[in-house]
């Protein structure tokens, strides 16, 4: 057993949690678009405009803030004109990134709001750099944007929608470093420059610009593109970096692992706070004001595919472990809020870490959602200090912190709700944690507590869709201080007013 205490200090608020930390990434790579987000209009799949309403319906739940998209690789040999206009005519190229499968382009510039519509998000474009023109990219933004008589508005017009829609977030280019276009970071840097001029505000849009920021522990990247972009023409860098358990050659199954494989990919998620720190400071060197965010536009793990299916579809299964590197990875990015603006778990249907996994009209929602869905209340919350006496935890070869948290605070109507998410990554200990509150604060009434537990395999498939679901209770909460306990291999979240 784990016996520890955490406190919790509402007078110290630190930042606003941007929702966007909850984002997604979306792209043209198996069957995330196709299959998982896109049915067409004539699939039996209950579906608006060809897209499905289930899998609609289980972002809304999560409040899904923003979503990236067309990629990725993809997004780099994408040309958006071949996604527009009669569905008969549009190009049908090969995706070579992912697969080699034809792409027919029906799911395209429309296709892509409209679903932002649906689920009631902000979208995130990603433009091409690699092989793409600057002239492309800032017609794709008039195309989007403009308002008014243009020949791209009126394009845009022409193929059913009169309103330009709001982009606010533009990404130039994606992982120019390697698929991108294998570009040195000045040669990239001043390609930034160059496209983000052209890309301009229309009417009253006003775009959000991110330059393509480093690979994982490339600091050298972060340094050299901040000597060269600055707050005038850029909002924010991106940063990718995946959880893989050991190297690429050895990333391991997604379903059949070890304790020791446990606890290396969780040591290997907590990696990525040392990287953040790193670049922080590095960007706190060159950008002394902090105009410029940190996105972490890419992140999750990556195992080997499921067996039997396609490597280039890149679909693994979704255990606990998985939700403990979402649980990690969330308290990281809430901790640092006042730096990372956005982060987009990688991907959201059916690719790598989902939140959902689709066969036909059957749908499965991962641990990982169920993670999504018990932090959603720190989403645009002010983050408030919080601290843990952690312990360590593994094998004996490898030693990792037990405990991760955040705690965050709304105030409506002048009450105060505290929300708090803790994680045991003990597999043997549960945790008994007093939370400690300072003098002049006390727990006030019901407090919604959330449980996510099971063995480190567990995982939702389509013939057990439950096994890994939150479990829910009220509980009243009084006094300064509450014993809260946190299951082995566990997430907990409770949110309770504070006086
Ligand atoms: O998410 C899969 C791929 O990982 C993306 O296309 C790319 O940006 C990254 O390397």
């Amino acid at each position: 057993m784990i016996k520890t205490v955490l406190t919790v200090n509402p007078n110290n608020e630190i930042g606003t949690i941007a929702p966007e930390i909850y984002g997604h990434f979306s792209e043209h790579l198996g069957r995330c678009i196709y299959e998982g987000i896109f049915v067409g209009r004539d699939s039996d799949i209950p579906n608006t405009n060809g897209i499905r309403n289930d899998v609609v319906d289980a972002l809304k739940a999560v409040r899904l803030p923003v979503l990236r998209w067309p990629g990725g690789c993809f997004a780099d040999e994408y040309h958006w004109k071949d996604g527009i206009g009669p569905l008969e005519e549009r190009r049908r190229m090969v995706n070579t990134n992912w697969g080699g499968v034809v792409e027919d382009n029906s799911f395209g510039t429309h296709e892509f709001l409209d679903l932002c519509e649906q689920i009631g998000c902000e979208p995130y474009i990603s433009v091409n750099v690699g092989s793409g023109t600057v002239q492309e990219a800032a017609e794709w933004i008039e195309y989007m944007t403009a308002p008014g008589e243009s020949t791209f508005s009126k394009l845009r017009e022409k193929n059913g929608r009169k309103e330009p829609w709001k982009v606010k977030y533009i990404g130039i280019g994606n992982e120019n470093w390697g698929c991108g276009g294998s570009m040195e970071p000045q040669y990239y840097a001043s390609e930034y420059k160059k496209y983000q001029q052209f890309c301009k505000d229309y009417g009253d849009n006003h775009l959000y610009k991110i330059a393509c920021g480093p690979s994982a522990d490339d600091y050298n990247w972060t340094r050299e593109l901040l000597s060269h972009v600055n707050k005038w023409h850029t909002k924010a860098i991106s940063l990718h970096y995946y959880t893989i358990p050991y190297d690429w050659e050895h990333k391991g199954s997604a379903t059949d692992f070890n304790e020791k494989d446990y606890y290396v990919t969780l040591r290997g998620t907590r990696y990525i706070e040392e990287i953040i720190d790193k670049h922080l400071a590095i960007m706190d060197e060159l950008d002394k004001e902090h105009e410029i965010s940190l996105i972490v536009d890419e992140w999750g793990t990556w195992y080997d595919v499921e067996p039997g299916t396609n490597p280039g579809f890149l679909f693994q299964q979704n255990t606990m472990r998985d939700a403990l590197v979402a649980s990690i990875n969330l308290n990281i990015f809430n901790s640092r809020c006042t730096r990372i603006a956005m982060a987009n778990i990688a991907q959201v249907v059916n690719v790598l870490q989902a939140m959902i996994l689709t066969e036909g009209a059957k749908i499965v929602k991962t641990p990982t959602y169920e993670v999504f869905d018990m932090y959603k209340e720190h989403q645009g919350a002010r983050l408030v200090e919080s601290a843990v006496f952690n312990s360590e935890t593994g094998t004996d070869e490898v030693r990792i912190p037990a405990l991760s948290q955040s705690a965050s605070i709304k105030e409506q109507n002048g009450v105060k709700v505290l929300t708090l998410t803790v994680s045991n990554a003990s597999l043997t200990d549960e945790a008994e944690i007093e939370i400690a509150l300072p003098e002049g604060f006390v727990f006030d009434g019901e407090a919604a507590v959330s449980v996510l537990t099971g063995d480190m395999h567990d995982c939702n498939t389509f013939e057990e869709p439950d096994k890994v679901k939150q479990t829910r209770r009220s509980e009243n909460w009084s006094g300064r201080t509450h014993t809260l306990t946190v299951p082995a291999c566990g997430i907990v979240s409770a949110s309770c007013k504070v006086k």
